[in-house]
């Protein structure tokens, strides 16, 4: 087989683009290149789960509350174990663990960045064989370098973000990752095991013809939300419709759908649980980035995601999030 040297690979384009920036250090480069490794790892073993004994619940329950499943906590260890024993990371905050682990040795206290994931979102759905994902963000730490990072340098608000990113595990296995510079995706190649660059520049669609909604909670949403949804349902062409619902229940999937189509994704507050589900540092903040810096917008209703100030490590957060156009007639119903 030849190899297609017009293609590039995640380490070459991750390479190359640091080379671009006067007095970088490479050191995020370095990372990203380590987070694709995690996901290669857990990508293999996503792709045999119906033949191995990792399938089903460990029978423990997470710092959320749910059940977790064995993938779950593979993931976890393959992401802290390249992160741990590479040399730009000095700690990360976990979905699956209650506490942020600092990386406390030589190297990593000379590490400038902390990252923060959720290793396997949307593993509910792992039986079934429905697409889920690994989703990152990675922030500059605000401790001393050369001294261990600390709480501080976790709960930062999501525009602090240096890059974010998700890996969806899917028909096809893709790595979409985000810094201020665009937005990029590489497709693994799974007969020489590289991601190579596939969606270069990803903007996401100012308009989109897609809602992304558990409707299953229609009657627990705020009036407001409850008025949107039926905007969308009731479009016509002379509004720019008609939209359609796809609502897959697994976020990587459905807001992977929204980056590249365009469309609008929302994780409402209900009555009884106003904050919602999904949580703000692991999936809302690192979504909210990608989709910014691709053109589009993500809010909690009254505010930006990334201008949220965490207060805990887990918090929830509503959340909508799409296509500029979309976003903007959603929120009009939020004022
Ligand atoms: P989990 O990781 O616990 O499976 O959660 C998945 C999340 C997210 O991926 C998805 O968008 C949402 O839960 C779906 O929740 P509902 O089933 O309540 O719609």
């Amino acid at each position: 087989m030849v190899i297609n040297r017009r293609v590039l690979t995640l380490d070459e384009f991750t390479l190359q683009a640091f080379r671009q920036i006067p007095n970088a250090t490479g050191e995020l480069s370095a990372l990203l290149r380590d987070i694709g490794l995690a996901a290669k790892r857990i990508n293999v073993e996503v792709n045999k789960i119906g033949l191995v004994d990792l399938l089903g619940e460990t029978g423990d329950v997470n710092v959320q509350g749910e059940e977790v499943k064995k993938m779950d906590v593979f993931a976890n260890n393959q992401l802290i174990g390249v992160l741990k024993h590479g040399v730009s990371c000095a700690g990360i905050g976990s979905e699956e663990m209650d506490d942020i682990v600092v990386f406390d040795d030589e190297l990593s206290n000379q590490s400038k960045y902390v990252v923060m994931f959720d290793p396997l979102d949307g593993s509910a759905n792992i039986d079934t064989n429905i697409s889920i994902g690994t989703i990152f963000g990675v922030y500059r730490r605000k401790s001393t370098l050369g001294k261990p990072c600390d709480r501080n340098d976790f709960l930062q608000p999501g525009v602090g973000q240096v890059a974010a990113g998700y890996v969806v595990y899917g028909s096809s296995t893709m790595l979409v990752y985000a810094t201020r510079r665009g937005v990029n995706g590489f497709t693994l190649d799974p007969a020489i095991g590289e991601f190579c660059l596939s969606h270069p520049n990803i903007q996401c669609p100012a308009d989109g013809k897609i809602y992304s909604v558990n409707h299953g909670n229609f009657f627990k949403y705020e009036k407001p939300v409850q008025e949107y949804i039926t905007c969308c349902q009731k479009k016509t062409e002379k509004d720019g419709g008609p939209y359609t619902n796809r609502y897959i229940g697994s976020m990587v999937a459905d807001l992977h759908r929204t980056l590249i189509k365009g469309g609008i994704f929302m994780y409402p507050g209900t009555t009884k649980k106003p904050a919602g589900k999904l949580r703000l540092m692991y999936e809302c903040n690192p979504f909210a980035f990608i989709i910014e810096v691709a053109g589009g917008k993500a809010s909690n209703g009254s505010q930006r995601i990334v201008d949220v100030q965490p207060t805990d490590l887990h918090q929830r957060v509503p959340l909508f999030i799409g296509s500029k156009n979309m976003m903007d007639e959603c929120l009009s119903y939020m004022e």
